[in-house]
């Protein structure tokens, strides 16, 4: 609870501290803007000098003259003169709705590109203008494409709730929670993915929302399940001596990454974990084999677990056999 209170406090501070700044550097920015050539002590000046406005384009002055945008995109990365990249050292506004003459001569005042009324399709194709790089590859045929999500349903560029990535929802959980609730309920279960709950991990640590290219349920890293998980849990990478087939093929086959009600966010409770496959064993193997617990008393049933002897699970180095004793 006490840390809940000083994260809390902390957040407060920060957004405070932004805040402060934001209105400290309004001069500054208007000053720029209003004489688009000189830019502050810029490392290479003609970096940060805005393209010469070409045919069809009127400049972002002329639309700030009816529409007061600039104050909902100053400070963000979309309007940082000094990054080559941005549309505020392209095009400015028509950088995304694009050339604003026809639009300025228009009596009706169409012939914008209205995103709201876009089909996502040529809402992302917007964006990917830009962002076409890195994370965002594996866009095109990711499931997130696929069922027609666009950019915009998760990112607001003028009026943004997260404090960070321009979410249209206050927090990554939050966001993926409208859809993905099953996923998100499973976090705040007994026994989750420990840092997911506590903020310290989110789904994307895992997953890239904009898809994946090499892998499989758009995660991240590597290209399996396995590989993914190794990335954090190292020592489960292997090769070993002895390795578990189970393992690997895919940790999900144990373990539920999102969270379950079982140590260790097993799927199912031991010891019907490994009696999912491991239905006969040359020692008794489960409560349905023959008066295992009544009359042989078997320790291997009672009260006890497989991993109690099978301790090392994941795979064993150790020469003295197969059955992951040690
Ligand atoms: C002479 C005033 C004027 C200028 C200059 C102007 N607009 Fe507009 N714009 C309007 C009016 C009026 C509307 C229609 C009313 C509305 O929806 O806000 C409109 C609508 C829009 C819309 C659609 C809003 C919506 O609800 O989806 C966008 C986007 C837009 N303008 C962008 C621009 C951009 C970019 C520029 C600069 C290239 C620009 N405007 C210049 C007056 C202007
Ligand atoms: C990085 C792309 C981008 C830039 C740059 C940009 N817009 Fe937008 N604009 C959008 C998107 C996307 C929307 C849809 C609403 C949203 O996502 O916030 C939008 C919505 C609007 C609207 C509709 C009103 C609303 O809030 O929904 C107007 C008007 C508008 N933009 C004008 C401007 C003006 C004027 C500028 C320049 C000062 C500008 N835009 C710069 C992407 C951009
Ligand atoms: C003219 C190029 C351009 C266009 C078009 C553009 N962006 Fe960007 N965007 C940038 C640049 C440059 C950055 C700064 C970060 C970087 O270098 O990647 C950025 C950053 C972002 C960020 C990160 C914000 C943060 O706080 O870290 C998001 C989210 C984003 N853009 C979304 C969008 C969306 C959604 C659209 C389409 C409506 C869009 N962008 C269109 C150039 C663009
Ligand atoms: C399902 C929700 C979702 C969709 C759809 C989505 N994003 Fe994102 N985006 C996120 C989240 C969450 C983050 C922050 C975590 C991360 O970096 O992956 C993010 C981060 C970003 C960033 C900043 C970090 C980086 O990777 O550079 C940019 C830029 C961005 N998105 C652009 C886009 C563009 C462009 C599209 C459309 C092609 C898009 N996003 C579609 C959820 C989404
Ligand atoms: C607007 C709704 C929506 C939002 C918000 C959303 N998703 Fe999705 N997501 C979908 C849909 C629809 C599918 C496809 C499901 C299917 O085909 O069964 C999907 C599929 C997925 C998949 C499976 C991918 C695959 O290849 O099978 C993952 C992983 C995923 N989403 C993660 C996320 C994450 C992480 C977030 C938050 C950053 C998020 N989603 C936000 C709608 C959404
Ligand atoms: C520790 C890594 C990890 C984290 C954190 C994580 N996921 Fe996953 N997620 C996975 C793996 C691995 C799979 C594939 C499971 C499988 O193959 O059975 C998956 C599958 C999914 C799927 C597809 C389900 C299906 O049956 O196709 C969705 C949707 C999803 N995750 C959403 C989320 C959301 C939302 C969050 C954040 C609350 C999240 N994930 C956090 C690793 C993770
Ligand atoms: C981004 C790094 C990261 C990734 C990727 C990751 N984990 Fe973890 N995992 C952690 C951290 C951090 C902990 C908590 C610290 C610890 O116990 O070692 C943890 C803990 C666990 C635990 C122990 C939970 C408990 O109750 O003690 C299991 C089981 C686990 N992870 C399984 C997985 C599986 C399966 C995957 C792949 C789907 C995966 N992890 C992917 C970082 C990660
Ligand atoms: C055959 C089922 C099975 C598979 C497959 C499996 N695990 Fe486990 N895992 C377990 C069991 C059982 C435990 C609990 C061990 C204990 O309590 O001593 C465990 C515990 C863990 C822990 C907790 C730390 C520890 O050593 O106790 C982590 C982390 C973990 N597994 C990660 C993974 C990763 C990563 C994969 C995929 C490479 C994976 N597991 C595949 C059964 C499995
Ligand atoms: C998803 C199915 C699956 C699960 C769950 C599973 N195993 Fe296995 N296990 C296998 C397979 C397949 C082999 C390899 C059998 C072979 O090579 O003949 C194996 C091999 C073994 C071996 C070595 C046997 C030998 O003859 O080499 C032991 C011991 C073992 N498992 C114990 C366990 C324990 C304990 C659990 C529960 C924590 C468990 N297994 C969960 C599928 C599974
Ligand atoms: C008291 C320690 C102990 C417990 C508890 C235990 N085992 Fe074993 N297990 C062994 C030993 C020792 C072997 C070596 C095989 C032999 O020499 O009979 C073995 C062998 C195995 C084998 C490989 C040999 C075969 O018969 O195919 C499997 C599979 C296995 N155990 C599964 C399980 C499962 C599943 C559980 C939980 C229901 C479990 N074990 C609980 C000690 C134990």
């Amino acid at each position: 609870m006490r840390r809940l209170c000083l994260a809390v406090a902390c957040v407060l501070l920060i957004t405070v501290a932004v805040r402060a700044n934001g209105s400290n550097s309004t001069p500054a920015v208007t000053a720029q803007a209003a004489t688009t050539q000189k830019p502050a002590p810029a490392p290479t000046p003609a970096q940060a000098k805005p393209a010469p406005i070409q045919p069809g384009y009127v400049g972002s002055a002329e639309c700030l003259v009816c529409h007061d945008q600039e104050e909902k995109l100053k400070g963000t990365p979309h309007w940082q003169a000094l990054n080559p990249r941005s549309p505020m050292a392209t095009h400015g506004c028509e950088s995304c709705h694009g050339p604003g003459k026809p639009h300025i001569d228009d009596e009706n005042k169409g012939n914008i590109r209205k995103f709201k009324q876009m089909k996502a399709e040529e809402i992302s194709g917007t964006c990917l203008s830009c962002h076409n790089r890195g994370n965002h590859v594996g866009w095109d045929g990711s499931a997130h494409e696929a069922r027609n999500l666009s950019c915009t349903t998760c990112h607001s560029v003028h009026s943004p709730k997260s404090f960070e990535k321009q979410l249209t929802k206050p927090t990554e959980t939050a966001l993926c929670a409208t859809c993905h609730k099953v996923q998100v309920t499973k976090t705040e279960r007994a026994v989750a993915h420990m840092p997911v709950r506590e903020g310290k991990m989110a789904c994307s640590s895992c997953h890239n929302p904009h898809g994946s290219i090499n892998n499989v349920k758009a995660l991240r890293n590597g290209s399996s399940v396995v590989e993914s998980c190794t990335t954090c849990h190292a020592e489960m990478r292997g090769p070993v001596l002895w390795p578990h087939a189970p393992v690997q093929e895919s940790c999900a086959s144990c373990h539920d990454p999102h969270g379950s009600s079982n140590d260790r966010m097993l799927v199912v409770r031991m010891p019907m974990l490994c009696q999912r496959c491991h239905v006969a064993t040359r020692h008794p193997a489960s409560i349905y084999d023959n008066n295992a617990i009544t009359v042989n008393k078997s320790n291997r049933m009672f009260g006890r677990s497989c991993v109690n002897c099978h301790s090392n699970i994941h795979g064993s180095n150790h020469p003295s056999g197969q059955f992951f004793m040690r």
